[in-house]
């Protein structure tokens, strides 16, 4: 049993009714596993699948600021108002300086909110270790949305980000992603240490979206 986070991106596949009705899929098979899967819908989508879903929600990303005189910003104490769980930080496709980095990961810590720092190498996942996230999450950038999982392409990487991050704070946990969508890719990831998967297009994209969870998650 593992940790499964779907990130819907911005694609037209994971938001407005697609976004909804993938909430609901998520939902109804995360009621028939043991293990934990939560959505990362665009923002906009947040709210009405909050009020109709019963799934954990995480912002793909959040500004590090705090309320006040910024515009187009989202706040950390935002998304906590909205009953959202946590946040992805630093995804390779919204990177951000180290010291918001920092700022946003104790400001959960203060809100309760999850923090889930994405990181594109060993170094950098023990580097966000220590600011200790809830989750580091590993994710090569070159095989993001490529098919190819980095579960089986480059598993050292997935072994060596777990060992280092242990290494340097025993309490965070450690998702990989990038090119994850079946069940074995899942597995392997497991078995290599980490305690589950970010993933986007192989669910995200599908074509039969609640048979590729399904899938994912051995059900099939
Ligand atoms: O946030 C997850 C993501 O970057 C991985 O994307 O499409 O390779 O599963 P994908």
């Amino acid at each position: 049993m593992g940790v499964i986070i779907i990130n819907f991106k911005a694609y037209r596949e994971g938001s407005g009714s697609n976004a909804l009705e993938l909430a609901r899929i998520v939902e109804n098979v995360s009621s028939r596993v043991e293990d934990y899967i939560a959505i990362a819908p665009p923002y906009l989508d947040i709210s009405e699948i909050l009020s109709n879903v019963s799934v954990d929600v995480f912002s793909q990303h959040v500004d590090a600021v705090s309320y006040g005189s910024h515009t187009g910003m989202i706040t950390p104490e935002m998304i906590k108002e909205r009953g959202v769980k946590g946040s992805l930080i630093n995804h390779s496709e919204h990177r951000l300086k180290l010291s918001d980095i920092e700022y946003l990961v104790s400001k959960f810590k203060t809100l309760g909110l999850i923090s889930v720092v994405c990181t594109n190498n060993v170094s950098t996942t023990a580097s966000a270790s220590a600011l200790s996230p809830n989750y580091v999450a590993i994710e090569p950038p070159e095989l993001i949305g490529s098919g190819i999982p980095v579960s089986k392409a480059e598993p050292e990487i997935v072994e060596n980000s777990v060992r280092s991050a242990k290494e340097i704070n025993p309490d965070v946990k450690v998702l990989c992603g990038a090119g994850i969508s079946k069940h074995e890719d899942y597995v392997t990831a497991l078995d290599l240490g980490a305690d589950g998967v970010l993933l986007a297009s192989g669910i995200v994209k599908a074509k039969d979206r609640r048979k590729a969870l399904e899938e994912l998650v051995g059900l099939r």
